[in-house]
């Protein structure tokens, strides 16, 4: 599709996110000719430095990033976008050089990507305002975490609402733009087999992981001020469950699939009082080992307090109340330095109501459709088959496999190709509006809260194991179990 001429300010342009994902991502676009002759990116970050050292820092985040993809001809056509600029967010350095540079192309489609502190939202918008750089062509995307707890949110809500209209502020989840997330929507709605089955009629429960074996890296001092429940339940896991669990919208427009996740995040059971204790499990990792390497625990990462209650893990349990889901539940976990990278969702399907098999045969075992998100996308739909032999019937479980890197041989994007580029074509669909981002703040809060008031540490776990038994406990107590299909 046709990306109009650009110009891309990337605020925090030297930060750790700019130069992992964003570069890397716009840079991909470019070798696929996506990007119009007429598109600038310009980093925008505090200190000074000069376009030639700012080039070079990018050349080297590309070298790890893109690996082979980077020859010198690519290299040179994206060196010739790129631009820096020394602007600083709270006095008012920089900013009439930066409008300056914008003015000189007053059509195009502007997008200020606010790769900064959540803090830094309101301050940004407000002088971008005031140096007339916001046309009716700009438009703003705000990465996550977006606040910290609900009232935080809603500030920087109003904040970039009073220069922004709410069609132009994108609130990024990169999750929404992995294509095994997009997948979801392909499955469920371009198939008629699933849908039909989609509810507590036929579904025992549902259950979502995304584990990690990276450690909080360098980024302790953002991390141990959150944990992970603001980031990743608030954000990923429960965009995950919302297009899971929403009712069909009835066309893919950007308001159409968001009220549908609207209603669920607005159904979700509260988790509060007594029932954190019950439905919650908080972890936080100590020295392991992740494949076989030697790992220190999260107290002793960089920029963590010594003493530090912040969950690395988390899982729980909770339940969506409407006609669709009641009774039916979702246990969710995530965590850092688990057994192995893996997110995963599983459908668990109820029981089939009456056996006709002898027990000879062997036991029948549900069937769960599996989908992974990532590594190694797929879907797999596991089924009770017979197993082949002239001895009679043994019924074994088998799965139909739909491997995403065998079934198409083309290079995965990564999330960030297609959201970056949704920003400049101006659809919002694979973004969280306003009032869905202070639907999940308000689930979460409670939980949050009774955390605070808790005297108790998170449960410790050893990195590379899957979490606290207590996480096991959790589910177990139900009669189920967390369902682990990387191991088959
Ligand atoms: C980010 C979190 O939003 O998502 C990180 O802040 C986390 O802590 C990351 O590591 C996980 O993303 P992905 O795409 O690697 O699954």
């Amino acid at each position: 599709p046709h990306i109009a001429p650009f110009d891309y300010v990337v605020f925090g342009g030297t930060g750790d996110l700019a130069m992992r994902k964003l570069l890397p991502a716009l840079f991909h676009r470019e070798l696929d000719g996506q990007l119009p002759t007429d598109g600038r990116i310009i980093a925008v970050a505090r200190g000074a430095m000069d376009e030639e050292s700012y080039r070079a820092q990018v050349r080297d985040a590309l070298d790890r990033h893109v690996g082979a993809a980077l020859t010198d001809e690519a290299w040179a056509t994206f060196a010739r976008r790129l631009s820096y600029a020394a602007v600083d967010a709270r006095s008012g350095e920089g900013w009439r050089a930066l409008g300056a540079t914008l003015d000189q192309h007053p059509e195009r489609v502007r997008v200020f990507y606010l790769a900064t502190a959540p803090d830094l939202f309101g301050p940004i918008s407000q002088r971008l305002h005031d140096v007339g750089a916001i046309t009716a062509r700009s438009r703003v995307v705000l990465e996550k975490p977006l606040g910290h707890d609900l009232a935080s949110a809603r500030r920087i809500n109003d904040e970039v609402g009073r220069v922004f209209t709410e069609s132009q502020i994108f609130r990024i989840d990169h999750y929404l733009g992995k294509e095994t997330v997009q997948n979801l929507l392909a499955l469920r709605f371009a198939n008629a087999l699933f849908e039909p089955l989609w509810s507590s009629a036929w579904i025992d429960h549902v259950q979502i992981t995304v584990a990690e074996t990276v450690g909080v890296e360098n980024r302790g001092g953002y991390y141990d001020g959150s944990g992970a429940l603001r980031d990743m339940v608030q954000n990923h896991l429960l965009q995950l469950l919302c297009l899971v669990a929403m009712a069909p919208p009835a066309t893919l427009d950007r308001d159409a699939v968001r009220d549908e996740k609207l209603k669920i995040l607005r159904a979700l059971a509260p988790i509060e009082g007594a029932d954190v204790d019950l439905l919650t499990v908080r972890g936080q990792y100590r020295a392991g080992a992740i494949d076989g390497q030697p790992v220190p625990g999260y107290l002793s990462e960089p920029l963590v307090g010594t003493e530090s209650a912040t969950e690395t893990f988390v899982a729980l349990k909770t339940e969506i109340r409407d006609w669709r889901w009641a009774g039916v539940p979702f246990y969710l976990r995530s965590g850092k330095r688990l057994g192995a990278k893996v997110s995963e969702i599983v459908i668990a399907f109820k029981p089939i109501p009456h056996s006709i098999f002898p027990a000879a045969a062997g036991g029948v075992v549900p069937n769960r459709l599996v989908v992974r998100l990532q590594p190694d996308e797929h879907i797999r739909l596991h089924l009770m088959t017979k197993e082949p032999g002239p001895g009679g019937m043994r019924l074994r479980e088998a799965a139909l496999n739909l491997s995403f890197a065998e079934t198409f041989k083309s290079r995965f994007p990564d999330a960030y190709e297609r959201l970056l580029m949704d920003v400049v074509r101006g659809n919002p669909t694979l973004f969280m509006r306003r009032d869905e981002v202070e639907a999940a703040w308000s689930w979460a809060e409670p939980i949050l809260d009774a955390w605070a008031r808790d005297p108790r540490r998170p449960h410790p776990y050893t990195a590379g194991t899957w979490g606290p038994s207590a996480a096991i406990a959790l589910i177990e107590r139900d009669g189920r179990t967390w369902i682990d299909d990387h191991d088959r």
